[in-house]
């Protein structure tokens, strides 16, 4: 039978549990204890049938103070472990301003194009525009209307990746961009034109660290009338001394190509030995730069000019053996392979 005795004794226990109760799982065992469905406190108030009838009012009474009186310290309790919680996760979350930031990467411009950059801009000086010519390309265009027709052996110049559609082929130089060019600006053959053309070549080779299946060129060409080797020697010059340094010799040497005639290429004065002779010029004092020439007759008919009124140049540069020169790069694999500690040297 419970005793009034017991009641005040439990009372104490759970008064006294309770102020040491610090976290939300232990208040909850303790509300299951005392005050619960079958907490001792409920089950205390339901066996008041039990007692004695005299005694049976008092305990009761006294039964239900004491649970109002945990259940009001429960709450108080219940309210204090709240905001305890709450100032200990903003404490633990708490921003710490001393903390240096986190950087925020950034990216950086490829090598090529930079070097590509700085090309567009000393041709833009010089009145060239830029024109965007395909990089699949027809078998017709890449050779035969450049003054290559088939089965010449100056094929042979160009190891080609050819598609399965014949005929359709990836282009292994910018030169058939000129064609393009002249039908696009020239209006049949009417205006003069001033472009370059940048863009991706594609050849069928052997990957070693000269040579690459793929790489940029940018190509050069003007017509108008009147146009000369002189002009092109003269803008070919001015060209290298701002890209290379004002105070490099240039020379032209004599060359073969089959869209050109005369045929030229162009040498600067090396970079690293100052012409003096080095192994990055190997021991020439000159680092080879650009192929150029006047446009071939057969060219020049084929953009839609009259050639006996008609003339003009041509050149064909690439911006990563430029940078390579400029940077002193032993190897051209290094450019195409996204390898961070390379490309953030620049
Ligand atoms: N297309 C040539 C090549 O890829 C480069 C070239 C040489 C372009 C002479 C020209 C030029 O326009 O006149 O080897």
């Amino acid at each position: 039978m419970p005793s009034l005795e017991q009641l005040e004794s439990t009372y104490t226990q759970a008064a006294a549990e309770l102020s040491k109760i610090t976290s939300g799982d232990a208040l909850e065992a303790w509300e299951r204890r005392y005050l619960g469905k079958k907490g001792e406190i409920t089950l205390a108030l339901r066996s008041v049938g039990q007692i004695a009838p005299e005694e049976r009012a008092a305990f009761g009474k006294r039964a239900n103070e004491i649970k109002n009186a945990l259940g009001a310290a429960y709450s108080e309790r219940e309210e204090a472990i709240r905001q305890h919680e709450l100032a200990q996760t903003l404490e633990e979350g708490e921003i710490d301003v001393t903390l240096p930031g986190r950087t925020i990467p950034t990216g950086g411009l490829h090598p090529t194009t930079q070097t590509l950059r700085k090309i567009y801009n000393i041709w833009a000086e010089m009145g060239f525009q830029v024109y965007r010519s395909r990089d699949v390309e027809d078998d017709e265009t890449n050779f035969t209307l450049l003054n290559i027709p088939p089965h010449h052996p100056a094929r042979d110049m160009w190891d080609t990746f050819h598609t399965t559609t014949p005929g359709v082929i990836l282009r292994t130089h910018t030169s058939p961009g000129q064609v393009r060019a002249m039908h696009e600006y020239g209006e049949n053959g009417t205006q003069p034109i001033r472009v370059i053309l940048p863009g991706m070549c594609y050849r069928y080779e052997q990957i070693s660290a000269r040579s690459e299946i793929q790489f940029n060129q940018v190509e050069g060409l003007a017509v108008g009338r009147n146009i000369r080797l002189t002009d092109l020697k003269g803008t070919i010059s001015a060209f290298a001394r701002r890209m290379f340094g004002p105070d490099k010799r240039v020379r032209f040497r004599g060359s073969y190509f089959p869209f050109t005639e005369p045929s030229m290429e162009v040498d600067v004065e090396c970079v690293l030995c100052g012409g003096h002779g080095c192994p990055m010029c190997k021991y020439t004092g000159w680092l080879e730069i650009a192929g150029c020439g006047m446009v071939h007759p057969v060219v020049l008919e084929n953009g839609g000019y009259d050639p006996r009124e008609w003339s003009g140049f041509a050149f064909g540069m690439g911006p990563e053996r430029m940078t390579i020169l400029l940077h002193g790069i032993p190897d051209i694999r290094y450019f195409w392979a996204n390898d961070l500690r390379f490309l953030e040297q620049f």
